[in-house]
């Protein structure tokens, strides 16, 4: 697992895993941020973690984070990779390395409002619903085949945090179900429709 973050999602997902409703195990979890809560998560849970710096870049790795990354993936022979909060988009060798094996979990319905502070970005569209979407990660942003979505209402008296907080129950829902399914073999992929065997 991959973030940069809290690390709400690693919780939910490991907590998952613990009780026995994810067919898997958390091999290892990596962030480009050293004070991240989700490395302290998985230290707490023995969970091998480690911080990576990322490089000179903002919003993505650059080619020597992107291969201390890779490494240690492959090192953790991990068979999925689950981004949970991960803020920089992962480009061309990362992706070659794990084609169709990387996941992640938005904060709004895609394909509305990709990109950051989607909840705000909803609330400021004035939508009457919002919710989350786990989707298998291509070369685009957050605009990969879709696995799952949850929704949740937006009330009228909803601010950014309160919206962010609701949007967030639902991810630590749906999050493990679709991982779940994944892991169990239950889902497969037709182009960009991800079909649900049972
Ligand atoms: C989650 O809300 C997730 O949807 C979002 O970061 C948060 C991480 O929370 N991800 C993105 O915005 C990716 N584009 P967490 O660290 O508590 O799991």
């Amino acid at each position: 697992m991959l973030g940069s973050g809290k690390g709400s999602n690693f919780v939910a997902i490991a907590d998952a895993v613990a009780a026995g409703r994810i067919p898997a195990e958390v091999a290892v979890v990596l962030s480009d941020v050293e004070s991240a809560g989700i490395l302290a998560h998985a230290r707490d849970r023995k969970i091998p973690a480690q911080y990576i710096p990322p490089g000179k870049f903002r919003t993505k790795l650059d080619e020597e984070a992107e291969r201390a990354f890779v490494s240690a993936l492959q090192a953790a022979k991990v068979d999925l990779i689950v981004l949970a909060g991960f803020m920089r988009v992962l480009k061309g060798d990362f992706l070659r390395a794990f084609e169709g094996r990387i996941v992640n979990i938005h904060p709004s319905l895609l394909p509305s409002f990709p990109g950051l502070e989607a909840w705000k970005q909803a609330l400021d569209h004035g939508v009457k619903v919002a919710g989350c979407t786990v989707h298998f990660v291509d070369a685009g942003v957050d605009c990969g085949p879709i696995i799952g979505q949850q929704t949740v209402p937006v009330l009228d008296t909803d601010k950014p945090e309160t919206l962010h907080q609701r949007i967030h129950a639902a991810e630590h829902e749906l999050y493990p179900k679709c991982v779940a399914a994944i892991a169990g073999g239950g889902i497969s992929v037709a182009g960009r429709r991800v079909i649900w065997k049972k």
